[in-house]
């Protein structure tokens, strides 16, 4: 039998109302025993003393843009990113090339992932073939090759007909819907939020209205057919109403908000720095303090990345024509920890439920939890040390943050999955 012990670190289990100095032992890739000062004997220990131990996290908005775009990410660096952030559960949105709307491309992912991966990958199906919003994917047989998520992330399924029959299969199956929500007929070229800062720049604007009406249609379809719903990268205020209002009513649907949602505005944008385009688009500051209420107000359940890496070249064709996206596995957890937990806006294990623990439940895996039993998958990190987030230390291959140079607090010293050290002092 192969064993670890971790001993001395403190230790963060909402599953069990847990906070304080503990020693974890593992045996055979399970956590068995959690406890003060276990006298057990292992074949390898981690002092984890002045360290921070979570579950490891689950994020559930990654693009690894592989097959098709390796130059951008691919499986091995962007599940070792994805490590190196203290993230062991991670869900690949569909949009590749081709887009993954079968069985069988399916499979690629999951046989490479097999010899590649450095964490767990779930490869989310796309709703529509070929993510072209006409005919629906096979989701019986997609949930029967274990298929756990459903998304048309980049976009939105414009046909409320089609995604209404999408979700009278998911329904029955207990799967969830992940919403991208973007009215396409509304954004017309838009590149950042529609307002003042917009103006200012010259840049074509977005409405928040393009957001909120595809979260209020998807919340009507997921009460009508029963469906489990998920509003992905939540951005506006009127998200928040419209999530507030479903949940009210008894409908199945959570909310997930990224980092950049949650710490920057449209205003913080400098001239032309694509670094900064992303979608849905940074919001006005009403919008920014309205994330972060929901989240500590618990409307937002999950915090997930929508790490969506791309090239220098791509970022640096100005903000016109550069693609959206912010590569977000490697800050997440820093930017949480340094700007919810540390100000006191939210606690340790209120940062563990939206990262590791609520996820988890989204997808029905057994992860997020250090309870016996569990899968042990672990995240030791180092909240002491202040540093400067530097993309050139990166393992992803997509360097476009609009972080780079903010000091952060929160170093992952270990990743652990299954009981295995994949990323830290291997011995
Ligand atoms: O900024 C984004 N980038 N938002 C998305 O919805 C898609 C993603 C991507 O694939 O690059
Ligand atoms: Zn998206």
């Amino acid at each position: 039998m192969k064993t670890l012990l971790i001993k001395n670190g403190y230790v963060v289990n909402p599953a069990d109302n847990f906070e304080g100095i503990a020693d974890i032992l593992i045996e055979d890739g399970v956590i068995s025993k959690v406890g003060e000062k276990l006298k057990d004997k292992a074949d390898r220990t981690v002092d984890a003393s002045g360290l921070t131990v979570f579950p490891g996290l689950v994020d559930l908005h990654v693009h690894l843009r592989d097959p098709g775009q390796e130059y951008k990410e691919d499986i091995a660096t962007g599940s070792e990113a994805a490590a190196h952030g203290g993230i062991t559960t991670l869900l690949a949105m569909p949009n590749t090339h081709p887009p993954m709307d079968s069985v069988s491309r399916i499979s690629y992912v999951t046989n490479k992932a097999r010899t590649d991966a450095h964490i767990k990958i779930y490869q989310a199906s796309a709703i529509t073939k070929n993510m072209s919003g006409e005919e629906l994917v096979d989701i019986g047989a997609l949930v029967q090759s274990g298929v756990r998520a459903f998304s048309e992330d980049g976009k939105s399924v414009m046909s409320a007909g089609l995604l209404r029959a999408a979700m009278q299969k998911t329904a029955k199956l207990g799967v969830p819907i992940m919403a991208h929500c973007e009215d396409i007929t509304m954004v017309r070229g838009g590149v950042m939020n529609d307002d003042e800062n917009a103006k200012k720049m010259g840049l074509p604007g977005i409405t928040p209205a393009a957001e909120e009406v595809i979260a209020a249609r998807d919340c009507v379809l997921a009460h009508e057919t029963g469906a489990q719903l998920h509003l992905c990268h939540c951005s506006t205020k009127g998200t928040i109403e419209i999530l507030q209002a479903a949940r009210n009513l008894g409908t199945h649907v959570t909310g997930e908000v990224c980092p950049h949602h949650f710490l920057l505005s449209s205003s913080d944008i400098p001239c032309d720095d694509a670094d900064y385009k992303v979608n849905p688009p940074l919001r006005t500051i009403e919008d920014v303090e309205a994330m972060k209420n929901a989240i500590k107000d618990g409307i937002i359940d999950c915090i997930s990345t929508d790490h969506a890496p791309h090239s220098m070249d791509e970022k640096e064709r100005g903000f016109l024509s550069a693609p959206f996206g912010i590569s977000g596995l490697e800050t997440s957890a820093a930017l949480v920890y340094t700007e919810l937990v540390k100000t006191g806006f939210l606690t340790l294990s209120g940062m563990v439920e939206k990262m590791a623990l609520n996820p988890a439940k989204v997808l029905h895996i057994d992860a997020g939890t250090l309870n016996p039993g569990a899968a042990a998958d672990i995240a030791i990190f180092d909240f002491n040390e202040e540093y400067q987030i530097n993309p050139a230390k990166f393992l992803s291959k997509g360097k476009n943050t609009p972080f780079a140079g903010r000091e952060v607090y929160g170093t992952v010293k270990y990743t652990v999955k299954n009981g295995n050290i994949v990323w830290g002092k291997r011995n």
